[in-house]
């Protein structure tokens, strides 16, 4: 659990970085809809929820750095006996100050009345762009307003700056308060992976393996899965983002699960494959054994110093061998990486941050898409992923081949010290996996 001064330090680290006379602006996520007047869960903004922890929809944080009358408001919906009978308990603007520790709060209701004020005479407007577009154009109107009384003296802001590049900074190194969310988080994940291995048989459907693996995170008090979980077997393993997971499991298959939950705000995010019989047969596991070579050689690379794409690099030279030595590919391995040739079993990056976001907020490459890789340091927590996917309509390989798919995910923090697989509760060695679906 993150204490209110864990909050309060982010902010202020934001705040240094923003220097006087700025103003930041953070807009809760919207509610979306699914159906008619039905709503999706609603998920709290990631940036917002990370510097303020507050998880109401229809509510905006400022920060305005040296502000007398205060650094930190909060708008946010008022208390409203009738729709809290309906909809539950709100904050209202005196729980935003007692238990979120925003200086002042206003209803959300007062923006259009408040937000011009605190943004006149500003030197600076930080505000995340391209992320919540209706905000963006009543932003646009408010800056509109204050233009129109420039001949009374007031300036709009001379800059508008992207705030998220500073937040996925702060945010791609992991505090170890945040370290132990990720770890609870992963040994949830870990034990659900090893239940659906044990349960699983020829037979079942594959949502069947789902529901194992989400009602586990939901009796951890997981709030969902982190992403649309997969569960694919036989040849819908080489589906990458499949998530059907409606058909039936059959004898032989492999089964590819790609699975995590999210627990109090931070994602897991694990892949593993396994015989649906609890065997796996020579074709299968000799693939699989290239697929954790590649992730072990990846893993190791996984230190202070080493650049972003090393362990992608080790990944693919691990793969394109195996798969030569096999016979899928023909040719020197130098040659085939240069050609891309693994590309046909191996078409994604063996990688990326995890968070708040499964996909976590943080820049790979630190001077635009033609600088390097930038390196990994202390804090950061990266999956590695590599995989390799036969599609069963592979006409250059033997028929024995077609239909496999395999990929081994795993959570890896990096340390000082080294790699920290923070997703180890899963096996992923052949063996050790045959030997937890036998008992
Ligand atoms: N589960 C999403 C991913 O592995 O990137
Ligand atoms: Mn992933
Ligand atoms: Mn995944």
């Amino acid at each position: 659990m993150l204490k209110k001064s864990d909050y309060r330090k982010r902010r202020q680290q934001l705040m240094a970085q923003l220097g006087p006379n700025s103003l930041a602006i953070l807009p809760a996520a919207t509610e979306q809809l699914r159906s008619r007047d039905t709503y999706y869960r609603f998920r709290q903004d990631s940036d917002l929820s990370y510097l303020t922890g507050f998880p109401e929809p229809q509510a905006l944080a400022v920060l305005a750095p040296g502000r007398q009358a205060g650094e930190y408001l909060l708008f946010c919906r008022e208390r409203d006996r009738t729709q809290e009978i309906w909809d539950g308990s709100r904050q209202g603007i005196a729980g935003a100050i007692a238990n979120f520790a925003a200086d002042d709060a206003f209803p959300i209701d007062s923006l259009d009345d408040i937000l011009p004020g605190l943004i006149e005479g500003r030197e600076r407007l930080y505000f995340s762009m391209g992320k919540h577009a209706d905000f963006a154009q009543r932003l646009t109107g408010w800056l509109g307003q204050i233009r129109a009384q420039v001949r009374r003296g007031a300036a709009p802001p001379g800059e508008i700056v992207n705030l998220e590049p500073l937040l996925a900074e702060m945010r791609l190194f992991k505090t170890a308060a945040e370290i132990a969310l990720l770890r609870r988080a992963a040994k949830i994940s870990a034990e659900a992976h090893c239940r659906a291995m044990r349960r699983c048989r020829p037979g079942l459907y594959e949502y069947q393996l789902q529901a194992d693996i989400e009602h586990h995170f939901a009796d951890c008090g997981a709030a969902a899965p982190a992403y649309n979980s997969i569960v694919g077997a036989g040849p819908r393993a080489c589906v990458l983002h499949y998530i059907d997971n409606d058909a039936r499991i059959a004898d032989g298959d492999l089964v590819l699960i790609d699975a995590g939950c999210e627990y109090q705000g931070y994602a897991a995010d694990i892949t593993r494959t396994f015989p649906a019989n609890g065997r796996f047969s020579g074709e299968q596991r000799a693939l699989y054994q290239i697929v954790l070579a590649a992730q072990q050689a990846a893993i190791e690379i996984c230190r202070p110093g080493r650049r972003y794409d090393e362990p992608h690099l080790a990944s693919v030279w691990v793969i394109t061998q195996g798969l030569r030595d096999l016979g899928l590919l023909a040719g020197d391995i130098d040659g085939l990486i240069e050609q891309g040739a693994y590309k046909d079993f191996f078409m994604h990056s063996t990688g990326h941050w995890l968070g708040l976001d499964v996909h976590d907020a943080g820049d790979y490459k630190l001077d635009g898409a033609d600088s390097p890789w930038r390196d990994l340091e202390p804090g950061m927590v990266t999956t590695i992923e590599p995989g390799i996917y036969v599609q069963p309509d592979n006409q250059q390989v033997a028929a024995r081949w077609r239909g496999i798919g395999i990929r081994i995910e795993d959570d890896v923090l990096i340390t000082a010290k080294g790699p920290q697989v923070l997703t180890s509760g899963v096996p992923k060695d052949p063996a050790e996996i045959e030997a937890l679906m036998r008992a």
